[in-house]
């Protein structure tokens, strides 16, 4: 299991706002602020899913998310356009589409999208360390999303949307006449969805590459002190059986005298 320090859910939520003051201008950069702080405390609390086998099912795992996929899709954009890709869109539109795309994960206006799994089982048989919260209305996180940014009055050009709205790809049943067109002229115009949906994907199997990491990790921990306690067996157990006074006089220093 991975987790983040307070240090660093607090670096990457300063990380996050001044990529907003960077980018962003004007009357939107002001709206914006005006989300980012209404949100502040849930948004940096925030876990990116509610299994931990997904990705980032963790406190401050949503921020870290949306940085990843802002982050590889600039990287992204690079690649494309070095290799021929038509890029007709902003680093704005690019990095505003990314940093959107899950918005609708922090909840609705009052409410978390997400809460703790407090079944024990689900937690140790299914890997939910978070469910959805049953409060909310049913709405997809893109749909949330757009409504969110909808109602702080934050403007979008077509191909923020476009990108935002298309960032799951086919993961999203919903975006199939989008992806999935006969008709040339329905083709996407742009590539900005692609490198989205690139950025987004490649965030997940890194994060849930960490994961993995993690258990590995924790696996080699969890066996080396199985060896500890296997060998102070096998040392106590000798001390028992040997007829050696001074090794039981030292076992009784050790742990009493038996009774
Ligand atoms: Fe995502």
């Amino acid at each position: 299991m991975i987790t983040l320090t307070e240090k660093e859910i607090l670096s990457n939520w300063e990380k996050l706002r001044g990529i907003i003051t960077d980018t962003f201008e004007g009357e939107r950069l002001e709206k914006l602020n005006t989300m980012y702080d209404y949100f502040e405390e849930r948004m940096v609390l925030a876990p990116a899913s509610g299994k931990e086998h997904f990705h980032y099912a963790m406190v401050g795992g949503y921020v870290a998310h949306v940085l990843h996929v802002v982050g590889f899709a600039v990287q992204l954009k690079d690649l494309w356009e070095k290799n021929g890709g038509k890029i007709d869109f902003t680093d704005e539109e690019l990095i505003f589409a990314a940093m959107h795309h899950d918005l609708g994960k922090v909840g609705d206006l009052h409410n978390d999208y997400y809460v703790p799994q407090e079944s024990d089982w689900h937690r140790k048989n299914k890997g939910e360390i978070y469910t959805h919260n049953g409060d909310l209305n049913y709405m997809t996180v893109t749909d949330r999303a757009v409504f969110l940014l909808g109602h702080f009055n934050i403007p979008m050009s077509e191909l923020e949307y476009l990108g935002l709205r298309l960032t799951d790809g086919l993961y999203e049943q919903g975006n199939e006449s989008y992806l999935k067109s006969y008709f040339p002229q329905n083709n996407l115009k742009s590539n900005i969805a692609y490198i989205l949906h690139q950025a987004d994907m490649m965030a997940t199997h890194i994060e849930f590459d960490e994961w993995m990491k993690g258990n590995e990790k924790d696996k080699v921990k969890v066996k080396k002190s199985v060896e500890k306690i296997k060998k102070a067996t096998e040392t106590t157990s000798k001390f028992l059986k040997s007829d050696n006074d001074n090794a039981k006089d030292l076992f009784d220093e050790l742990f009493g005298k038996k009774q």
